[in-house]
């Protein structure tokens, strides 16, 4: 006698998560909402299909490509998607970006820091949908080159009804900081709470609604958080190399949804004509274009294949700890897109939470430091100890590549001073970085729309000292030890000194024109 499964490891439904999801990330998923409407004989195109269902492919990658970076899936649906109005730019205003050339009037890139507050819940007396309240801080590249990324802001306290999105630019990850997300998407359906986040590929449509208060709260009911899009890249889980084959997120950690569809327009099989129409909303190129079709987008019935929306649980990541030094912030990336350069990430999504910290006989604060890589910090939850700026769940801060940033002089000391035992830091706290491979632009809105500007903390670099003044003695005597030229103690100068012969000219919309520091590890390392 022995057992036997009947089926593969499925994620069930739970009180407040009404939906199954099938695990393994980058998995070739297979899922069937109607026992035997995936076509097993061989062939994705049967001459007759069963149920009568129409075979769709979309491809998120060219045919012609590799066996790792392919990316594409059948879907079996009730209608194929082709049959829809002709679009049409849509008349709403919006702030989305999605070209990042410095010939972009929208644009700017300046090695100045910004700081932003949560992006303002829209009032009780308006509706404002997902799209509507996706806002572009800035990116770099453009999407119709495939190369680059886009960060945004949304806020939003309405329902898509009878609507659905679909993004021609890129693929989307967006990181809820407030407002669970119900995502109803071609493939499926997803539940994302904060502290989760989700990848929606390119092309793929889907619908985005915040999951009413349970239990019922007077409180305003909205959403707010995060998005990051990449152009000509996919989101990829980190190389391990020497850490082996189990560390940072887990492959099987990475849910994906089971195929459901709608059956409204089986109400009226002949012309749906008592059904108001679709609207679908596409964004190419950072415009928004629109088109009605009289059936629901959300019919299919199968689909087979890796171009699929997925959630992580960001609790569930391994962060790592050091014992005499410290880890890079990138010892904490959940996921990373590479660039067209072999080997070299576009753009890296890195969380800093809760976990042990051990290290030695080492500076446990950030290191002082330059990089490449613009740093963007956003907190999801807990209180950001950062001395440098202002800082709360749902702002964001902003740290402009090679620009010299760090912690504060007396966070400085206090670190030099401070014990070494083995604590629990962060507890409480999870927070993210989009830590992006070169210079990036920010939008209009950004420097000048977004409702709250923060300004860096007056005077917080003015009390740094040289403490190798302190020292001079020691090292003549090291210098004299080997022989060396000793060090003389510079003399305090006898008039003040003149005034720099040049003047920064702030441009019109430089509203912020202030030099400054993410402190993005703000607990020790
Ligand atoms: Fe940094």
């Amino acid at each position: 006698m022995g057992g036997a499964a009947v089926t593969g490891l499925l994620q069930h439904p739970t009180p407040d998560d009404p939906y199954r999801y099938q695990f393994g990330f980058g998995n070739h998923h297979a899922t069937e909402a109607i026992p035997g409407a995936l076509p097993l004989n061989g062939t994705n195109l049967p001459q007759r299909g069963k149920y009568g269902l129409y075979p769709e492919h979309l491809n998120g990658t060219s045919f012609i490509s590799s066996r790792e970076s392919v990316s594409n899936v059948w879907l079996y649906r009730e209608r194929p998607g082709a049959p829809h109005s002709t679009p049409r730019p849509t008349e709403r205003p919006h702030e989305i970006e999605s070209s990042f050339l410095p010939t972009n009037p929208n644009v700017q890139f300046a090695p100045l820091t910004h700081t932003w507050g949560p992006l303002t819940p829209p009032p009780n007396t308006s509706t404002t949908t997902f799209v509507q309240g996706l806002k572009t801080i800035g990116g770099n590249g453009d999407a119709t080159l495939k190369e680059g990324v886009a960060v945004h802001q949304y806020a939003f306290n309405a329902d898509m009804h009878r609507q659905a999105f679909v993004n021609h630019d890129g693929d989307m990850l967006i990181v809820p900081q407030r407002g669970v997300l119900d995502i109803k998407t071609e493939l499926g359906c997803l539940r994302v709470k904060p502290g989760m986040i989700t990848v929606i590929p390119a092309g793929i449509r889907y619908a985005v609604r915040v999951v009413p208060h349970d239990p019922p709260s007077p409180a305003p009911l909205v959403a707010g958080g995060y998005a990051l899009e990449v152009f000509g890249t996919r989101f990829v889980l980190p190389e391990l190399g020497v850490l082996g084959a189990n560390a940072l997120a887990h492959i099987r950690d990475f849910e994906y949804p089971v195929a459901a569809f709608d059956l409204e327009s089986l109400a009226d099989n002949s012309s749906n004509t008592h059904l108001p129409p679709w609207e679908i909303t596409i964004k190419l190129s950072g415009r928004l274009y629109s088109y009605t079709q009289p059936h629901t987008p959300f019919d299919v019935v199968a689909w087979h294949g890796t171009h699929a929306p997925f959630r992580y649980d960001l609790a569930r990541f391994h962060h790592l700890v050091a014992n005499t030094d410290q880890l890079d912030p990138t010892a904490f990336c959940v996921l990373t897109a590479p660039s067209k350069w072999p080997g070299v990430s576009q753009v890296d999504f890195c969380i800093f939470g809760e976990k042990w910290a051990v290290a030695r006989d080492t500076m446990r604060i950030p290191y002082y430091h330059r990089t490449v890589a613009t740093e963007l910090l956003g907190i999801i939850k807990g209180e950001y100890k950062g001395k440098v700026r202002a800082l709360e769940p749902g702002g964001l801060a902003f740290e402009q590549a090679y620009m010299p940033h760090g912690e504060t002089y007396e966070t400085w000391v206090r670190d030099r001073e401070a014990g070494r035992e083995a604590v629990r830091v962060m507890e409480g706290y999870l927070g993210f970085m989009f830590h992006v491979t070169g210079h990036v632009g920010l939008t209009g809105w950004a420097r000048g729309g977004h409702p709250d500007i923060r300004a860096e903390r007056p005077g917080v670099w003015d009390n740094f000292r040289s403490h190798l003044l302190d020292h001079i003695d020691e090292a003549n005597a090291s210098l004299l030890e080997a022989g060396m030229k000793t060090l003389q103690h510079p003399q305090p100068p006898i008039s003040p000194p003149a005034s720099p012969s040049y003047t920064i000219v702030p441009s019109d919309d430089d509203t912020v024109p202030v030099p400054g520091g993410i402190s993005e590890n703000q607990n020790e390392r």
